[in-house]
């Protein structure tokens, strides 16, 4: 569980840093006067057809399954196949954690977007 953490606090760190070197990158540009335009994140999050396989699995993976899985189970809630992931997803508490302190493990609000469409949809694999 240790390894866990760290290793997800390490992905973090990486983030920013790549962060803080795109943006330097940008800003010291001689040539780029303008800022880039700023993403919006509704109209391009797509929320059409939203399946475990194809959407929910690489959101749950990168963000949540480092500490739910079949060796370790925070909450005993296994988010590692579609079977667990389904009936965590129909007992409302994965939408749920979303709204508590899961929400720090997951920094793209498009992909928390899509896992409610998911659940909404019948979270169909
Ligand atoms: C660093 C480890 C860690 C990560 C990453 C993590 N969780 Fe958890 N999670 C836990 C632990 C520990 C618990 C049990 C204690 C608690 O509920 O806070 C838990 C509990 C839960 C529960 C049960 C809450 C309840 O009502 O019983 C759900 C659902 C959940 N997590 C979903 C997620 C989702 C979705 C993600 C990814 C966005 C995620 N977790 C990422 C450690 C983690």
């Amino acid at each position: 569980m240790k390894m866990s953490i760290n290793i997800n606090r390490l992905f973090h760190l990486a983030g920013m840093i790549l962060i803080l070197i795109s943006s330097g990158l940008v800003f010291n540009s001689c040539e780029q006067d303008e800022l880039p335009p700023t993403k919006p994140i509704t109209s391009s999050c797509d929320t059409n057809n939203v399946t475990y396989d194809l959407v929910i699995k690489p959101i749950l993976e990168k963000n949540c399954t480092a500490c739910h899985n079949d060796g370790f189970s925070g909450g005993r809630v296994n988010l590692s196949n579609y079977t667990n992931a389904q009936t965590t997803a129909v007992s409302g508490k994965l939408v749920s954690s979303l709204s508590g302190t899961m929400k720090s493990y997951i920094s793209d609000e498009c992909e928390i977007v899509k896992i409610k469409a998911w659940v909404n949809q019948g979270s169909k694999e």
